[in-house]
C-alpha cells in the first residue's frame, strides 16, 4: 500500500477510534493510550565496544574473516557505549524515552560461556541498570542478541544440544545479579535471524552455510528459551515479566505462479512459525517436519512452551519468495514489486505489513501482550554544515509505522509499547558502519552524538503521547 493510500484508509477507519481521536481544528490528533511505552533498543556488540572484555564472541571472529564485513570494520570501538552509557541515557531521557532494551554480552560476564564469571562484566551491567533507573528509564534486559562466546562456538555452538543448559545457567546468573532491579527480561533477540542468516546463509556470525546447522540453531535456541524462562522464574517468580523477541515478516509470493504461493507459505513456516509456534503453541510447523522431527526429543516442546508475559515484535519489511531448488528449503528471494519504496538496506517499505503481523498474533496466537521491540529505517544521510541531520525519510518511515501501530490498537491488538531501532548509528552487522539506523548520528572519528531530525520528532511523540506530523 502506498503511503498516501495508507493514510487515507486510516482516516477512513478513524484511526485512534472514537474517544482517542481528538479533532483539533484542521488536523486530526492521533493519541496513544495512557501508559503506552516509548522506548529505544540497542545490542551489546553493536554499541558497547570491547572495553575490558577479555573473551572473544563469534562476532569478533567473524569480523576478522576477509570480506565478511563490507567496510572491514568490527565492534572493537562501536559507539563506546561501554564508557559513554551515562551520557547516552541522558540523551534518551531527554527524548522522553521511558524504556531501554539493551543486551548482555554473554562473553563479558562469562568469558568461556559457563563457569567462572568476570566481575568487571557483571559490574558494568549493574552500573548500566542503575544509571537507567536513575534516568527514569526502565531497563529491558535481553540475554542474547547474537554475540555468542567464541568458547561455546568452539564446542559446537547452537548445534550442541547441551548449550541450552549453559544458557539456563547464564540466565540464572543474570537474574540473581540484576533481578533486584530488573523486572523485564527478554530471552532472545530474533533467534530466527541468528539461525537462518548466521547458520543457513552464512552472512552473519558464525558464518555457517548449512541447513542442518540452521535447524539445530533454531531448535536449540527454542529449547534454551524454554529452559531460560524456567531459570528466570526460579529466581524472580511472577515479579519478573518475561518475553522473547522475534523478527516477524509477512512472506508473500513474488509473482502469480501457484508455485510461488507455496514457496511463500513454506518460507513463512521457516522464518516466522519455527520461532512462534514452539514457544506459543507447543509445536513445530507440519510443513517442516522432515527437518525438525529428528531434532525434537520427547519433552522438548513442553519445555519450550512456558508461560510468557509478553512477546516482542521486530518489524521492518515484508519478504517476497519464489521457488528455488538450490535454496535452503527449496525457496528463494523473489523480486520486490515494482515501484515499492525501499530503504538504503534495499528493504521494501510497507507499513501495512506491520498490521498483517500484529493481526495474525491477535487472531492466531491468543492476542498476547505485545511490544514492537524494533522498528526503524536505514537511510544514509549526512551532517549539514550547520550540524543538523535532516533525515526526513526516516521520520516519514517512523511516522507511517507508528500510525499503523495505533491503528492496530484500535483494531483490538494488545499492543503496549514501541521501541525505535535505534537510539544511535552503530555497527550494523555485515554492513559495518555503512548502514545508519540511528535517531542520533555518531561521528566515527570523535564518536560525538548528534541528534537528527528524527530524534526531535521522536522526542515530541514520546513527550506528548501523540503522533506528530511527519
Ligand atoms: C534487526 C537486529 C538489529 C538491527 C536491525 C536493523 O534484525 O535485531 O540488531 O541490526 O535488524
Amino acid at each position: 500500500m502506498r503511503r498516501r493510500d495508507l493514510l487515507a484508509s486510516m482516516a477512513a477507519a478513524g484511526v485512534g477510534g472514537g474517544a482517542l481521536t481528538v479533532t483539533a481544528g484542521r488536523a486530526e490528533t492521533v493519541q496513544f493510550p495512557a501508559g503506552f511505552v516509548w522506548g529505544t533498543a540497542t545490542s551489546s556488540y553493536q554499541v558497547e565496544g570491547r572495553g575490558d572484555r577479555q573473551a572473544d564472541t563469534i562476532w569478533d571472529s567473524f569480523a576478522r574473516a576477509p570480506g565478511a564485513i563490507v567496510d572491514h570494520s568490527n565492534g572493537d570501538i562501536a559507539c563506546d557505549h561501554y564508557h559513554r552509557y551515562a551520557d547516552d541515557l541522558a540523551l534518551m531521557a531527554k527524548a522522553g524515552v521511558k524504556a531501554y532494551r539493551f543486551s548482555i554480552s554473554w562473553a563479558r560476564v562469562l568469558p568461556t560461556g559457563s563457569g567462572g564469571s568476570d566481575p568487571r562484566g557483571l559490574d558494568f551491567y549493574s552500573r548500566l541498570t542503575d544509571a537507567a533507573l536513575k534516568a527514569g528509564i526502565e531497563p529491558w534486559v535481553c540475554l542474547f542478541h547474537w554475540d555468542l562466546p567464541q568458547a561455546l562456538q568452539d564446542h559446537g555452538g547452537w548445534s550442541d544440544r547441551l548449550i541450552a543448559d549453559r544458557y539456563a545457567e547464564y540466565a540464572s546468573l543474570m537474574a540473581k545479579h540484576l533481578g533486584d532491579r530488573v523486572t523485564r527480561w527478554v530471552t532472545f533477540n530474533e533467534p530466527n535471524v541468528h539461525a537462518i542468516i548466521g547458520h543457513g546463509f552464512g552472512e552473519h556470525a558464525p558464518g555457517l552455510k548449512s541447513r542442518e546447522a540452521m535447524f539445530q540453531a533454531l531448535h536449540h535456541q527454542n529449547l534454551a528459551h524454554g529452559k531460560g524462562v524456567q531459570a528466570l522464574r526460579a529466581t524472580g517468580g511472577d515479579r519478573f515479566k518475561l518475553g522473547t523477541v522475534l523478527s516477524l515478516q509477512p512472506c508473500r509470493p513474488a509473482d502469480t505462479a501457484p508455485a510461488s504461493a507455496a514457496a511463500a507459505q513454506l518460507w513463512d513456516a521457516l522464518w516466522n512459525r519455527c520461532v512462534l509456534d514452539p514457544p506459543l503453541l507447543g509445536r513445530y510447523p507440519e510443513a517442516l517436519a522432515e527437518y525438525t522431527d529428528d531434532l525434537v526429543q520427547d519433552k522438548d516442546l513442553a519445555q519450550i512452551r512456558q508461560k510468557l508475559d509478553f512477546l516482542g515484535v521486530n518489524y521492518y519489511s515484508p519478504m517476497y519468495q519464489k521457488t528455488d531448488p538450490a535454496g535452503l528449503i527449496g525457496t528463494g528471494w523473489g523480486a520486490v514489486p515494482e515501484g515499492m519504496p525501499r530503504t538504503a538496506m534495499d528493504w521494501p517499505v510497507d507499513p501495512q505489513g506491520l498490521l498483517d503481523v500484529l493481526s495474525d498474533l491477535r487472531d492466531h496466537y491468543g492476542n498476547p501482550e505485545l511490544y514492537i521491540t524494533e522498528n526503524g529505517a536505514c537511510f544514509a544521510e549526512t551532517v549539514a554544515t550547520d550540524g543538523r541531520v535532516d533525515d526526513a525519510q526516516r521520520v516519514a518511515y517512523l511516522h507511517d509505522h507508528i500510525a499503523v501501530a495505533r491503528r492496530a490498537i484500535a483494531e483490538k491488538v494488545n499492543l503496549r509499547g514501541y521501541f525505535a531501532w535505534t537510539i544511535m548509528d552503530n555497527f550494523e552487522w555485515a554492513k559495518g558502519y555503512t548502514a545508519p539506523f540511528g535517531l542520533m548520528h555518531v561521528d566515527r572519528a570523535t564518536l560525538a552524538r548528534t541528534p537528527k531530525a528524527s530524534y526531535d520528532w521522536f522526542a515530541k511523540l514520546a513527550h506528548s503521547n501523540t503522533l506528530p506530523a511527519a
